[in-house]
């Protein structure tokens, strides 16, 4: 049987959601920065809040997590309502913020166990959950060296033991792996994705599209001060045009003639390029290659574009500067 949502009432569909928001506005001055946004966020899925600069995220973060306050819309966190409960919201939630909230001046063991006992854990408890944490995210080394000689990667690692401390169910994050390099990107990938196997619930913002394919159950795109779209990575994906098969030629005369050739494809004069229509589907390349051999084309470079979440980025933020297709995958 399906379930309207429009006849489910609004407090039971708050309650089975970690996060709701309707309506959420935020100005700052003239300035509207959330335009009543609506959200909602399952409880043990990872929802994925992505935007360009400026857009909103943190701010949306803040208010969430009760750290401002919304002009106005109903918001409910774990359960909670925003603006009657925000204690009790706060005993449901870790945030961990898009600056650092780690001390550098004493040591990752010492961060943690000040946010022991922020949670007033007794002293053993503090230590016991301190090095286990510690040990789970790979810190046991530098726990007793001041954390202002720790990477990037380290300081964020322990800003994500320290948001564990309270073992919140609901987390925000707020550009966790901004600035990381790929390899600490991936490891905190992972501490997500073990995150929400505990069925922790978490709420992500990025600036990488790439995270959000990643990790995220649903995806909010956010511009303008409103949702421009919302969905799984596969949904947005269908919402941009098709990819498709690149050829670039270096010869000037071989690029004229596979032009007249190919009078379906895209041509950019300037790059020698010609773009042919195409879901990069192993059936489509192979009747595509069979096509310009027997039409005695050959390109200098083939390459394959798929749409990726790139593609609806820019396509829903248009004011941003247009791309220059970036193949996902290099066939020749
Ligand atoms: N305290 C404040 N007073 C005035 N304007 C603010 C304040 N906080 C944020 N803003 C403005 O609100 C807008 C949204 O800021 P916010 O920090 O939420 O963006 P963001 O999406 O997190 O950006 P980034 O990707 O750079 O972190 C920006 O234009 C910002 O200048
Ligand atoms: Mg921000």
């Amino acid at each position: 049987m399906t379930v309207n949502r429009a006849f489910v009432p609004r407090a039971a569909q708050a309650a089975t959601q970690a996060i709701s928001a309707t309506g959420l506005r935020k100005s700052y001055g003239d300035k509207v920065v959330l335009d009543g946004i609506d959200l909602s966020v399952p409880q043990g899925t990872v929802f994925s809040l992505l935007g360009p600069n400026g857009a909103g995220k943190t701010t949306a973060v803040k208010i969430l997590s009760t750290l401002i306050t919304a002009d106005s819309g109903e918001l409910s966190v774990g359960g909670h309502d925003v603006a009657a409960d925000p204690q009790a919201v706060r005993a449901a939630i870790g945030v961990t913020g898009q600056f650092s909230a780690v001390d550098g001046l004493i040591t990752g063991e010492e961060n943690m166990l000040l946010m022991a006992d922020l949670h007033h854990l007794s002293r053993r408890e503090g230590r016991r959950l301190a090095a286990e944490l510690l040990e789970r995210f790979d810190l046991v080394e530098a726990a007793k060296k001041p954390a202002a000689g720790y990477s990037g990667g380290m300081k964020r690692r322990l800003d994500i033991a320290m948001t564990l401390v309270g073992g919140p169910r609901i987390i925000f994050l707020d550009e966790p792996t901004t600035g990381l390099d790929p390899r600490s990107r991936h490891t905190m990938w992972g501490i997500v994705r073990e995150l929400v196997a505990d069925g922790v619930t978490v709420f992500l913002t990025t600036q990488y599209l790439e995270e959000a394919d990643e990790l995220a159950d649903r995806i909010a795109v956010l511009h303008d001060g409103k949702i421009a779209a919302e969905g799984s990575a596969e949904e947005l994906k269908r919402i941009v045009p098709g990819g498709h098969v690149k050829l670039r030629f270096t010869d000037p005369d071989n690029y004229r003639s596979a032009a007249s050739a190919l009078r379906d494809a895209a041509r950019d004069d300037e790059a020698l390029a010609l773009q042919i229509p195409s879901d990069g589907s192993q059936r489509e390349l192979r009747s595509i290659l069979d096509w310009l051999d027997s039409a005695g084309i050959e390109a200098d470079e083939l390459t394959v574009h798929t749409p990726d979440l790139d593609d609806v980025f820019f396509a829903l933020t248009a004011a941003a500067p247009a791309r220059n297709n970036q193949p996902k995958e290099t066939v020749r």
